[in-house]
């Protein structure tokens, strides 16, 4: 029998673990592959948090998180750190996931040895190199290097064809998190416990509607979080309504979001919740608030409305569907959508639709059969 292949995957952030536990779990199930798993640490608790509940012991771990850090310390933390780990591995050929600094630095790190770099969730675009920023230049550079570009959805195909790159290479695969989104719902469902820790607020909140909340986009630092803040108080007010919203670890959010929000009836502020909790909180919310990535394509999945607050966003088949709309960050839109929502049955039960077109929950399967078949490997 061959060698097999060696496969070093590279992240950091929370959503990017969420995003290749899947991968890695099929890597490791599949003896064509020896997949090594090297973590930047760009986040800790909230990477740890999953690596936890995936049961994901990485080989290498860099910690390079430090708080309140600067894109420029990041990145060349990452880069030589990264460097340092790929000629201990000597890897036949690496993976990352997404945009983030650490899937940036790992593609480059991969390019500066000649190793074939593959991309999770390649071709996402917004065409506006400051919304989301600086993801949207990760994201190209990665793409200028990648060997092949797992492309969640047709869109995003597409979007890769634009720039010219071969289209033999580019396979739309769905998106890995509908895979994750499966696996810990089914693991909610055989181990409840794993989601009950929302029970007390559930009780505290029983008849109201709630409003699930994440924010954490840098362009939305400053006056962009003020305003969703003032958009979180005015909806609060509603007898009727209760804010359930775990707040990003980044401090640019957190000052803003405790001075603002502390002590109001109706609005819980709480940590970071791990995945299964945070699966909870998705289904018993009516409404998703939000401007992360990975609540677009997970509210669809289960016909939650999603107001996206944010300009742009590389993600248009949720809004094509019906199920996401962009609401931007002024206060004032944002509490009349909620309302209209909230108020309006017709208008609510328009978006209130599964959809699900980032995927089957078959993408992490269909990315190693790829790999396979590109280094020549059979079944
Ligand atoms: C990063 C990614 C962003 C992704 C987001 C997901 C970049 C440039 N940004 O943004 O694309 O959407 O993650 O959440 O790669 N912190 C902690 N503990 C944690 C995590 C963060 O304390 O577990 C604090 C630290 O003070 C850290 C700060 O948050 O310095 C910012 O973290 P960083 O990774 O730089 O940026 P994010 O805004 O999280
Ligand atoms: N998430 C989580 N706990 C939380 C908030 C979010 O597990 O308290 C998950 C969420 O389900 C999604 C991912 O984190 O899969 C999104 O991460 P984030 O919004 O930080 O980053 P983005 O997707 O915008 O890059």
């Amino acid at each position: 029998m061959t060698q097999p292949t060696r496969i070093l995957v590279i992240f950091g952030t929370r959503p990017e673990a969420i995003k290749l536990f899947p991968v890695i779990h099929a890597l490791k199930a599949d003896p064509r592959f020896e997949c090594v798993v090297c973590v930047s640490a760009q986040h800790r608790q909230m990477l740890d948090q999953v690596l936890d509940i995936a049961r994901i012991v990485p080989d290498h771990d860099l910690d390079v998180m430090q708080p309140d850090q600067t894109l420029d310390a990041l990145t060349a933390s990452l880069l030589t750190g990264i460097g340092k780990v790929m000629d201990q591995v000597k890897p036949d050929r690496v993976i990352v996931q997404g945009d983030t600094a650490t899937a940036m630095s790992g593609a480059l790190a991969a390019y500066y040895r000649k190793v074939p770099v593959d991309h999770v969730e390649a071709g996402l675009r917004s065409n506006n190199i400051y919304h989301p920023w600086p993801e949207e230049v990760n994201r190209k550079i990665i793409g200028a290097m990648a060997r092949l570009h797992f492309a969640p959805t047709e869109t995003s195909a597409t979007a890769l064809a634009k720039e010219n790159v071969d289209p033999a290479r580019v396979h739309v695969t769905g998106n890995t998190v509908i895979d994750a989104l499966h696996w810990v719902s089914a693991r909610i469902e055989a181990q409840p416990h794993l989601a009950a820790g929302l029970a007390d607020l559930e009780a505290r909140f029983a008849g109201k509607r709630i409003i699930g909340v994440t924010s954490h986009r840098r362009e939305n630092f400053g006056e962009g979080m003020e305003q969703i803040a003032t958009a979180i108080r005015r909806i609060a007010e509603r007898p009727d309504t209760a804010v359930i919203f775990p707040v990003h670890l980044n401090p640019n959010v957190r000052r803003v979001m405790n001075e603002r929000l502390s002590g109001l009836d109706n609005v819980a502020l709480i940590e970071p919740l791990d995945y299964p909790h945070f699966a909870r909180l998705l289904n018993i919310a009516e409404i998703m608030l939000t401007d992360s990535g990975g609540v677009q394509e997970e509210a669809p999945a289960l016909g939650k409305p999603v107001l996206v607050m944010r300009e742009t966003t590389e993600r248009p088949e949720g809004v094509e569907a019906g199920t996401a709309k962009l609401v931007g960050t002024s206060a004032e839109t944002i509490v009349t959508e909620i309302s209209t929502l909230l108020d309006d049955t017709v208008a609510y039960e328009a978006m209130a639709r599964a959809h699900n077109p980032f995927g089957d929950g078959q993408s992490a399967r269909r990315i190693v059969e790829l790999l396979a078949n590109e280094i020549g490997q059979e079944a």
